[in-house]
């Protein structure tokens, strides 16, 4: 199948050049002047995809998801089928899912468990990071072995006692052992200890309304636990990477280490940019819709997390996507905000939430594609495969309309879940056309995707560092 995507703007972190695109088969074969290509090239193509006044984008890769993800008690409301369709209807052609290690459970098998789970099931490709929830000798051994396997980015937890939580002793083995084979350390850096004091503080004064997971977990906790991960990499030298951040106070922490000239990373997500504690203030109990940790901040964060990203401290956006439905997994929490599960849809909005922010002025064309492709493959080891729109890559490729008005709405969307975090909310820019490894998955306003086109990706070490 040899496919031609003409006359439009073509995207990468460094620019925007009109060009014609070719992908031949499942790869990018060439990138052409306009009008440069020849009668011969014409004839030989099946489909030409007219993208004039349309830009032509890398896929999106969204690096934090959690397709079918246990969590207290539930389960997240996307499968890797469902999540990855979503995800492909949005402009994401590649997700980095997390494997959960279980207490008792080794990461080999926790990695079995996870392909089982998405193996022949995925729209779009994906790969895995694995959660450390269990840390002893045998599990620091092991870490090799998830390399050797392609997983080579472990994600750590200072919140969530008596779950996911990792001591400082425990958090300083695995960092180094990442130290010693090139892994990166994910963290997921909130005090829980200080945090599940303050929670205990509210349910006995009877405060038990979901506004209170926002106001139990300060932004201090947030800032404190990056202050702590940075010092414990820095003791270690591995290498850092901060999930899913979402206060300007953790972000001062993230730019006060990198001012020092430490490996240390960030992400921001889509939700703490757009959404704020107002939402999880709202009446009834409409704010457990809005329940993710860390949690939505005031509004005043919003404006520093667009200057990171920006500046850089902020490497990328992704999602945290996590979704569970309010009528009956949200509802697990009603009269006890300790049990709404925790997390929040939202993988199919990335391309177009981020956007949001070339259309405002807070980011350049450039930068939106890096922050949401470029910076992920890179950071992720899958580079130049994904990422760019460049002869041999991937032929993973979006095209977007910049001017197209959207709604975003439940009542829409493709994520396996009864509400929208930004039900109303109105953008600017639509996703057209979607090709996964050349493959035409999302065609205006149709689904031509399958199940078990994704494959597994064998990722490299992170290649700022390698
Ligand atoms: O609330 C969240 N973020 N749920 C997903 C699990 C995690 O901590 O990333
Ligand atoms: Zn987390
Ligand atoms: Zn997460
Ligand atoms: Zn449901």
């Amino acid at each position: 199948m040899r496919i031609v995507i003409r006359g439009g703007t073509v995207l990468s972190s460094t620019g925007a050049v009109p060009a014609d695109v070719v992908v031949d088969g499942e790869r990018v074969a060439a990138l052409v002047a306009p009008d440069a290509l020849t009668g011969d090239w014409w004839g030989a193509a099946d489909r030409v995809i007219d993208a004039s006044g349309k830009y032509v984008l890398p896929g999106g890769i969204d690096a934090h998801t959690h397709m079918e993800m246990p969590f207290g008690g539930t389960r997240a409301s996307d499968t890797f089928e469902t999540g990855t369709r979503a995800a492909a209807w949005g402009g994401t052609t590649t997700i980095i899912d997390f494997a959960v290690q279980r207490r008792g459970s080794s990461l080999l098998s926790t990695l079995d468990e996870w392909h089982a789970r998405a193996d022949g099931n995925c729209a779009v490709d994906y790969g895995f990071h694995m959660i450390v929830s269990d840390v002893n000798d045998a599990t620091v051994k092991e870490m090799d072995a998830c390399l050797a396997a392609g997983v080579n980015s472990f994600k750590m937890f200072m919140a969530y006692p008596g779950a996911f939580y990792a001591t400082d002793g425990e958090i300083l083995r695995v960092m180094g052992r990442a130290a010693e084979n090139g892994a990166m350390v994910m963290m997921h850096a909130e005090n829980g200890i200080a945090i599940d004091e303050l929670v205990a503080r509210a349910l006995a004064a009877g405060r038990t309304d979901p506004v209170q997971h926002g106001l139990t977990r300060p932004p201090e906790l947030e800032a404190e636990a990056v202050h702590r991960a940075v010092t414990l990499a820095r003791v270690t030298g591995a290498p850092l990477y901060i999930v899913h951040l979402s206060s300007s106070h953790a972000l001062d922490e993230v730019t006060a280490a990198r001012d020092t000239g430490q490996n240390v990373f960030a992400e921001t997500c889509p939700q703490y940019l757009h959404l704020s504690l107002r939402d999880l203030a709202r009446p009834g109990f409409e704010g457990a819709k809005f329940v993710c940790s860390p949690p939505l901040r005031p509004a005043e964060h919003q404006a520093p997390l667009w200057r990171g990203l920006r500046t850089n401290d902020l490497a990328l956006v992704s999602t945290d996507h996590c979704p569970f439905c309010f009528s009956e997994q949200k509802e697990l929490g009603r009269g006890d905000f300790t049990r709404i599960p925790n997390g929040l849809p939202g993988v199919e909005h990335r391309m177009d939430l981020i956007h949001q922010g070339v259309v405002a002025g807070e980011l350049s064309l450039a930068r939106w594609v890096e922050v949401t492709s470029t910076t992920p493959a890179r950071m992720f080891g899958l580079y130049p495969r994904k990422g760019v729109i460049a002869p041999g890559s991937d032929a993973d490729i979006v095209v977007y309309d910049p001017t197209a008005r959207q709604t975003l709405s439940a009542s829409t969307h493709h994520m396996n879940v009864d509400y929208s975090a930004y039900e109303g909310m109105e953008v600017t820019g639509r996703v057209e056309t979607v090709l996964s490894r050349g493959r035409v998955v999302v065609d205006r306003g149709e689904y031509h995707g399958s199940p078990g086109h994704g494959r597994f990706l064998d990722r490299a070490l992170c290649q700022y560092l390698n």
